[in-house]
């Protein structure tokens, strides 16, 4: 089995792939930073003796998902499962932020993943097996002012997933959502969110995210919030009005800051 992890040089994406390595299997690594894939490599290597493959890019460059499937074609390699888990967002005024900052985010969160989920899938069609797991997050349940473009990346995988869960089923591929809370890793420095009080009070580990992401892939679960917590308030919300919904998150999220 060999799983094809984006986003894999840093907290849930690293989890995911030591958490796999752990089980014996095989792993192909992307993110940006080749430094920190070729230390995670070694190490895997040494302590699992697992083949790594390491093969990093800009997956936020439109042409880069195309060229990565063709790069891991070119080295003989078949992607059994796919994590897509590359992420980012940022915090602030939609109108004062930078829109190149807010367009990146959609390219990466929204393009990559649908360009990368539609590479594997005739493949995995074809033979009948393979997953496809999509980090999706609590985000996607509602709007989230002042941190818009993100939680609509999030609704947007969300849907996505669930849709293509229901496509692929009779073909006996897998597709899951896994949609966690807050929780610790590098993404809160990265959307100006590092020193929120909130954040680091909430945040689950980034361990028990990924335990409940490879659960929700093995069983082909459509959607999986990760945390009792989590889960009660992406219920409770569906019965929240939703002017009422995103007044709440919107005051949530700008005292975050
Ligand atoms: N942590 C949370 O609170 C939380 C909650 C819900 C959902 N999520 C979702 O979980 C996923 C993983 O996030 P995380 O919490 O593990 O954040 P993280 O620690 O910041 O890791 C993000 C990963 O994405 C990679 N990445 C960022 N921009 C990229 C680009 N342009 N091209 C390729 N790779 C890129 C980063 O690697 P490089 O910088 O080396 O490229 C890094 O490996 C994201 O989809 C995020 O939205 C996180």
């Amino acid at each position: 089995m060999t799983t094809l992890i984006t986003g894999a040089s840093a907290g849930l994406g690293e989890g995911f792939a030591r958490a796999l390595a752990a089980r014996g299997e095989a792993v192909i690594l992307t993110a940006r930073r080749a430094d920190r894939l070729e230390g995670l490599a070694a190490e895997l290597r040494a302590t699992h003796g697992v083949a790594v493959h390491l093969f990093p890019a800009d997956l936020a460059d439109p042409a880069a998902p195309a060229q990565l499937l063709a790069d891991i074609a070119a080295a003989g390699l078949t992607i059994d499962q796919l994590i897509n888990n590359a992420g980012f967002g940022v915090q602030g005024a939609f109108a004062a932020g930078d829109a190149a900052g807010q367009l990146g985010m959609i390219d990466l969160n929204c393009r990559a993943l649908v360009a990368l989920t539609h590479g594997v899938l005739p493949q995995m069609i074809a033979r009948r097996a393979g997953g496809v797991l999509n980090i999706a997050s609590t985000a996607a349940f509602q709007p989230g002012p002042w941190l818009a473009v993100y939680y609509a990346t999030k609704a947007f995988v969300l849907s996505f997933s669930e849709a293509i869960h229901e496509e692929v089923k009779p073909h006996g591929v897998r597709v899951a959502a896994l949609c966690p809370g807050p929780t610790r890793t590098e993404f809160a420095d990265v959307a100006g969110m590092g020193e929120s009080a909130l954040f680091k009070t909430f945040a689950s580990d980034a361990g028990a995210v990924v335990k409940d992401g490879l659960k929700a892939l093995a069983a082909n679960q459509a959607v999986r919030v990760s945390g009792v917590a989590n889960a009660l308030m992406a219920e409770s919300i569906r019965f929240t009005p939703r002017f009422l919904a995103r007044r709440l998150v919107g005051s949530l999220q700008r005292t975050r800051t």
